[in-house]
């Protein structure tokens, strides 16, 4: 994965494996000796690796990071959080926004790929109105997650005004070789700038806990969100004006 990552000039990493519940010391011990083994590899392909979470989202959640325990993305404020795929809980918006108000900046992992959220998106976009930052997997907008899946992921990344694109890779596998797909397609929807911020930018500025860039104006043009507008663009790349896209 470090290779892979190396060889499409990224430079920095976030780590990120599931907690699902308080961080005890056999998890930590565990995640630091994950890192200490990667280490020489990552040096030697120059990519620095920042550990975090996915955590999942209980009630505790705001408190426990209110009282300390080091589960957001190191050296920072910002934490990524996840819901169950196949329910959504009560009170996961209060619990976010709690996270908010003990001062730190709560990430949704895959926001897309929630079932809840894809049968009623505004339960994710009124989150995003509310400064939630949206973590939308490549995979998805590849399509490879499903068609629902991808057209949610379209629609959080034009409609969601803070946004960030990752892997979400837990191997060597086809959610990590989702990337260039996935970029492609982020690149259809709002453009090359826009795009590269999803990409680039944004999370540059989370893992150095500085604030939210502001957004490059979305590009796309709304006449070739249509079937046949997207289709007869077909395979033509970006910048082929003569189709528009
Ligand atoms: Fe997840």
């Amino acid at each position: 994965m470090l290779r892979f990552f190396a060889e499409l000039g990224v430079r920095r990493l976030a780590a990120t494996p599931h907690l699902h519940g308080a961080l005890d010391d056999r998890e930590r011990e565990l995640v630091e000796r994950g890192l200490e083994a990667v280490a020489p590899l990552a040096a030697e392909v120059g990519i620095s690796v920042t550990p975090g979470f996915e955590v999942l989202l209980t009630p505790a959640v705001p408190e426990r990071l209110a009282k300390g325990e080091p589960i957001g993305y190191a050296g920072t404020n910002a934490v990524l959080v996840e819901l169950p795929f196949e329910f959504w809980p009560e009170r996961s918006e209060s619990m976010i926004f709690e996270i908010q108000t003990v001062e730190f900046q709560p990430v949704l992992a895959h926001p897309e790929r929630y079932v809840a959220a894809q049968q009623d998106p505004s339960k994710v976009l009124e989150l995003g109105e509310r400064g939630v930052i949206m973590q939308v997997t490549y995979a998805s907008l590849a399509g490879v997650k499903g068609r629902s899946a991808r057209a949610r992921a379209e629609q959080v990344i034009r409609e969601c005004p803070r946004v960030i694109l990752a892997t979400d890779a837990h191997g060597n596998g086809t959610r990590l070789r989702a990337f260039e797909a996935g970029l492609a397609r982020a690149t259809e929807i709002v453009g090359p700038v826009r795009a590269a911020q999803l990409a680039a930018a944004n999370p540059a500025s989370i893992l150095a806990n500085q604030p939210f860039p502001i957004q490059a104006p979305l590009e796309r043009k709304p006449e070739s969100r249509s079937f046949f507008g997207r289709a007869k663009r077909g395979v033509s790349r970006w910048g082929d004006s003569k189709d528009g896209w």
